[in-house]
């Protein structure tokens, strides 16, 4: 056996043992059987029949072997491979008889299913834990009836890497290792609906509600059944595949970029961009052929904007802080935006999260906050709506119906006689989990302000585990922010997993229950302390900020987290969860404001990488976490570095901690995501899959996915890395050495994000997010995704966000 997986079976041997299953049986049994076989399927007399069969009796002993014009099967061998692989099985029967029919059966091992394929008969290597045989009897009848087997066993060992790393490359194109495939799924533009035109791609498009939003991001993959609406979590054919859409190139959307007329920005502009925000629902299908195509009019096609309506549940839901002129209530709001990564519920409905939301807001400090009281500009500030002018100043825009606020709820300043005047408590809307049923494209998502409200990047579930409280990570994606978790007050009851009034499951365990926020001690060692009103330091006794109510806790979770103590991490990133083990893994991309002064045991480095001139965590690293007792209930967790990004020529003591090689170099990991648990690249080892969004590593390669298989926490030990003028010891996870390795390399100016496979995990989906980001339509940094097939394109042609499709050439589970 070689890693290209096939296993042949076929020499020739016209004297072999066969059916061994057989042997209990009597002479008479036997050709009774026989007889019965041949006579039905052919019409044959008896006589025939005993005295082919009674030849066969004869030389073989007792055996059903055929000495007369019978089939003769060829012999079985016997092969080796890995979980995942797919295994190819070839009978040859030769006779002169002729052969009516031929198969392959399993015998024993862990049950796997056999797919007839013009190669032979096919299977993928099932999951295991330690080296198992598989037996399988190939079994071929010949026109008289009568029938010859062979038996040939597979030993299955576990789950390894089973590709050669792709090169580190500056190339505009997805680069992917030899034996897979890339191809282009769907574009920023695509249209989703049938009425809907071809996207022209050249800044004169509109209508993008009903097209693929810009900046894809996180993706999650819901299943369909074979026809119609109907979710089916099996499906690995026909799917709807949730996605962020985070932001936008700018420039790219407008003939000859953005305009500002008067001081304001035109209307169709600003409502362009903001429709390129927000998620698409689009339906994928896999052709019998095995080509990708997504559904342009799939009936639960959806765009989720920030001009969606929503709902707000949870401690939050009608508090003052969410009160604005279209809210006056404030248990409702319009849209999400900067979604970045995501989580999901087994329950099937789709968890999105608000990132950088704040700089969208226009709040000139200089004069707001003048108008504002102490506490409303201390949680502004904490948040970060500072921004004189807000992203895109989106609200300078004087819209044709006067009516119409869309444009002027991104002005947060302080306008009216009170809180329902104006938008000065818009911001108050954002920087929330928000919740939606895929299935249900008519319903109206729900912000689930319990899991709190900070820089979201994601929010992936512990596993879930009957009559336990399920647990969700998330990270707050800034310089020296925390890491957070939501454990739910419901113990989780799996029938709710196939209910059908699916977000009101959500609101079962997703509205109430504790935030916490997490502590890594010096010692390897962490706990995670409750944001709960009235609990330590969230009173209204506290210096910094007085805490009016648990709304204003959520609401101001970092205030909280202050309070309490917590770690401040080089920027926290997307959690994943181990789908064997629970431990949870968490990227830390990278900290400009990490010093040499302020390192701690979990964020430890703080180091010079030419050409930046300033020491600071400049490449990132992906800490880990194991909850005590296992439970995603506990109160504590031990803790380890699981890798340091670092190029491969830096300082192996003190920077390129992990030992990384040419083969798996890295820097700024961002996306992070274990393989699902329904195939072998979610079990026993699971596979992780990193993804960066880096500006350090660039000048070498563009950004790129890592696949690993990672061991447990604390699998290596402590260490102590000298800094600038200052040690710091850490505790840093066993080097990964061949166990991480480079995947693909993105094209020009992209971040890699999103990733999630179909459940068999041979298709798998990741994001291109913003090729040629730094260009604009009269200096075009980058043409992909049309430079894909060939390397090129027409200098004219602008880059587009898009997801591609990734499988495996010879349909095996991807990276295994
Ligand atoms: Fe949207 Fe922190 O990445
Ligand atoms: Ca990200
Ligand atoms: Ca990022």
């Amino acid at each position: 056996m070689t890693d290209s997986t096939s296993i042949t079976i076929g020499y020739d041997d016209g004297d072999i043992d066969t059916n061994r299953s057989n042997g209990g049986n009597s002479l008479n049994a036997l050709i009774d059987r026989r007889y019965s076989r041949r006579a039905a399927l052919f019409g044959g007399t008896k006589a025939a029949a005993f005295a082919v069969f009674g030849g066969a009796v004869l030389s073989a002993c007792g055996e059903d072997k055929d000495s007369g014009p019978g089939p003769t099967v060829t012999a079985g061998s016997s092969g080796e491979t890995t979980s995942g692989r797919v295994v190819t099985l070839t009978g040859k029967a030769a006779n002169t008889a002729g052969v009516a029919q031929a198969a392959f059966a399993q015998v024993s091992g862990p049950a796997v299913a056999l797919t007839q394929t013009t190669a032979g008969t096919t299977f993928i290597a099932p999951s295991v834990s330690a080296a198992t045989t598989l037996v399988f009897r190939y079994s071929s009848t010949d026109t008289n009836g009568l029938t010859i087997t062979t038996d040939t066993s597979v030993v299955v060992s576990p789950a390894t890497l089973g590709f050669a790393a792709v090169s580190k490359n500056k190339l505009d194109v997805v680069t992917v290792p030899a034996g897979y495939t890339v191809s282009v799924l769907y574009r920023l533009g695509d249209p989703i609906d049938a009425g809907t035109a071809a996207y022209k791609n050249d800044g004169t498009d509109t209508n993008y509600s009903s097209r693929a939003g810009d900046h894809g991001d996180a993706l999650h993959w819901f299943g369909l059944a074979a026809a119609g609406s109907t979710r089916d979590d099996t499906s690995s054919t026909r799917g709807l595949l949730v996605m962020n859409h985070e932001n936008i190139n700018q420039p790219y959307l407008h003939a000859a970029g953005a305009t500002t007329v008067a001081g304001a920005r035109p209307e169709a502009e600003a409502l362009k961009e903001m429709e390129c925000h927000g998620l698409s629902v689009v339906e994928v299908t896999r052709s019998s052929a095995g080509a990708w195509s997504y559904v342009q009019a799939g009936a639960l096609n959806r765009r989720i904007t920030p001009l969606t309506p929503m709902v707000f549940n949870g401690p939050a839901k009608g508090s003052d802080l969410l009160k604005t002129a279209f809210s006056p209530t404030g248990v409702a709001g319009r849209g999400t935006i900067n979604n970045c990564a995501n989580g999901y519920t087994p329950w099937a409905t789709n968890l999105t999260c608000e990132e950088n939301w704040a700089g969208y807001f226009r709040r000139p400090t200089a004069t707001d906050n003048a108008l504002r009281t102490p506490r409303e500009v201390t949680s502004l500030t904490r948040s970060g709506v500072t921004s004189a002018t807000g992203n895109y100043s989106w609200s300078t825009v004087v819209p044709a119906d006067s009516t119409n606020t869309l444009y002027r709820r991104w002005d947060a300043r302080v306008s009216g006689a009170t809180a329902t005047d104006d938008f000065r408590n818009e911001p108050y809307q954002f920087g929330w989990v928000v919740e939606s049923d895929p299935y249900d494209k008519t319903s109206a998502p729900r912000k689930r302000t319990a899991l709190g409200r900070f820089n979201h990047e994601g929010c992936w579930p512990s596993n879930f585990v009957a009559g336990r409280k399920p647990a969700w990570y998330m990270g707050d994606d800034a310089q020296n922010e925390y890491l957070y978790k939501f454990v739910s007050a419901t113990p989780w009851a799996e029938a709710d997993a196939g209910a059908a009034d699916r977000l009101s499951i959500g609101d079962k365990y997703l509205d109430n229950g504790t935030l916490y926020v997490a502590k890594f001690n010096a010692d390897g060692s962490g706990s995670w302390a409750p944001l709960t009103f009235g609990s330590g330091p969230l009173t209204a006794g506290n210096a910094t900020y007085a805490f009016a109510d648990q709304a204003d806790v959520v609401a101001n979770a970092r205030l909280a987290g202050d309070a309490l103590g917590a770690t401040k991490m080089d920027r926290p990133e997307w959690t994943a969860v181990n789908p064997v083990s629970g431990e949870v893994y968490l990227t830390l991309t990278n900290n400009s404001s990490r010093t040499a002064a302020n390192t701690d045991a979990a964020n430890p480095r703080a180091y010079l990488d030419p050409p930046s001139t300033s020491v600071s965590n400049r490449n990132g690293h992906i800490i880990r976490l194991r909850e005590t007792g296992d439970t995603s209930e506990a109160l504590g967790f031990a803790w380890d570095i699981y890798a340091f990004g670092a190029g491969a020529d830096l300082d192996p003591v003190n920077i390129n901690v992990s030992g990384l090689d040419a083969t798996n170099d890295f820097s700024s990991p961002d996306g992070l995501w274990f393989g699902r648990p329904s195939n072998a690249s979610g079990k026993v080892t699971p596979v992780l899959w990193i993804q960066t969004d880096d500006g350090a590593y660039t000048d070498v390669t563009n950004c790129m996915m890592l696949a690993a298989m990672p061991g447990p926490v604390n699998d290596g030990g402590v260490k102590t890395i000298t800094n600038a003028g200052r040690t710091q010891a850490t505790r840093v996870g066993k080097a990964p050495g061949t166990t991480l390795r480079r995947f693909l390399v993105g094209p020009l100016e992209a971040e890699i994000t999103g990733v999630d496979s179909t459940p068999d995990g041979k298709t798998l989906f990741v994001n291109i997010q913003h090729p040629g980001e730094n260009g604009n339509p009269s200096n075009i940094t980058s043409h992909w995704p049309d430079t894909q097939a060939t390397g090129t394109a027409a200098a004219t042609i602008r880059p587009r966000s898009a997801t591609v499709v990734i499988t495996k050439n010879d349909g095996g589970v991807v990276a295994l």
